[in-house]
């Protein structure tokens, strides 16, 4: 088998629910302020899914644009993979519901668990099957429909998320070194600062469970905000440092869209202030979604030109989080 060495994104694509809820209107469900929320978290409105919307739906969406961009067939595709926290039944995979939807029979599929990293872990394992030979052309899709699993009378919670998908079709060859190396870690012992305990394994659903509404994401966000913070900044040096390229070089850094003041932070230390991309104004927090939809985002408006490097950075539940960079090589 031949070794490829360069893998590159080809076309990108998003969705979001068409519901806009405001923080206005969150100002009508649980005790807060659209100046509260938008001075914590920068944020000011987000979307939510329909009731007959799945996360495979959000997915399939973003997919069928991200197909159009990269100038493919469905049919070309060799694998998909799905992160995602909030997937459409425990098993089948929601990959295996969007291959179905897009009509992408020749793929193998399969959903990644890495919770808010889950983007960037599964843009790795993707790019890493391309560039041994194994597969030529991958479909890698951040899809999230939080607003399921959310306590809608926790205001500590509810107002941070929203539901979205973004996604990315890669494919050996291409200008430049495209995708590169990733720093990728995880800390097991962290998990129950930022989880949803009910409804698995471990408690599974049952009245009393439920009764004690374990099936909702619960958060340390103090301990959360600190970590993340701490983490993507100093996985961005590692990813920098592995691929030999210097802070100055990046065009573009992308972080992981969960809070204003996580972005800024990260902006400081390391002075990127001015090339640090944001949009979580709009989408609020959509978890594995979050950084597939900027990348999307600012590939479409202009923000990322053929040949510059863009730096990606996330952190979530696990704790999981990671860093990698790549050279854009789309006009
Ligand atoms: N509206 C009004 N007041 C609120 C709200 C709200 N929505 N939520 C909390 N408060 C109150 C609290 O009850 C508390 O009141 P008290 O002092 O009377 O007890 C006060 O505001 C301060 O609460 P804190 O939780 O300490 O507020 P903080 O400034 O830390 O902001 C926040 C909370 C926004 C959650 C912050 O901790 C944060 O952003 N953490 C990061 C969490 C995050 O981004 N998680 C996303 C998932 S992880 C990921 O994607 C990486």
């Amino acid at each position: 088998m031949q070794s490829i060495r360069t893998v590159s994104i080809i076309g990108t694509g998003s969705y979001v629910p068409e519901k806009v809820l405001t923080n206005h209107d969150l100002e009508k469900i649980v005790d807060t302020t659209d100046e509260w929320i938008h001075s914590r978290t920068g944020m000011r409105e987000r979307h939510i899914a329909s009731p007959d919307q799945a996360t495979s739906d959000l997915g399939t969406e973003a997919a069928k644009v991200a197909l159009i961009d990269a100038g493919i067939d469905a049919e070309e595709l060799d694998l998909i993979i799905v992160a995602t926290l909030s997937p459409d039944m425990f098993f089948p995979s929601t990959a295996c519901f969007v291959q179905d939807k897009i009509g992408a029979k020749n793929a193998f599929c399969y959903d990644l668990g890495a919770a808010c990293s889950g983007f960037l872990f599964a843009l790795d394992a993707a790019k890493n099957q391309i560039a041994c030979g194994a597969v030529k052309t991958a479909l890698v899709i951040g899809a999230e429909k939080m607003s399921t699993f959310i306590d809608w009378k926790d205001r500590g919670t509810c107002i941070l998320f929203g539901d979205g998908a973004g996604a990315a079709v890669l494919q050996a060859g291409g200008e430049g070194r495209g995708i590169m190396q990733s720093v990728m870690g995880s800390d097991g012992s962290l998990a129950d600062l930022l989880w949803t305990p009910g409804g698995g394994s471990r408690n599974p659903i049952s009245h009393e469970m439920i009764d004690q509404g374990m099936q909702y994401l619960k958060m340390k966000g103090r301990d959360v905000f600190k970590y993340a913070v701490n983490r993507m900044t100093e996985s961005v040096i590692q990813a920098l440092e592995k691929n030999e390229v210097s802070v100055d070089e990046i065009k573009c850094f992308i972080p992981h869209q969960a809070n204003i003041r996580i972005i800024d932070a990260i902006a400081k230390r390391l002075n990127i202030a001015d090339r640090i991309y944001t949009n979580v104004e709009k989408y609020a927090n959509t978890s594995s979604a979050a950084l597939a939809m900027a990348l999307d985002e600012a590939a479409k408006d202009g923000t990322l030109k053929k040949g510059d490097l863009v730096a990606m950075t996330v952190f979530g539940g696990g704790f999981t989080w990671g860093a990698n960079v790549l050279e854009w090589s789309k006009s």
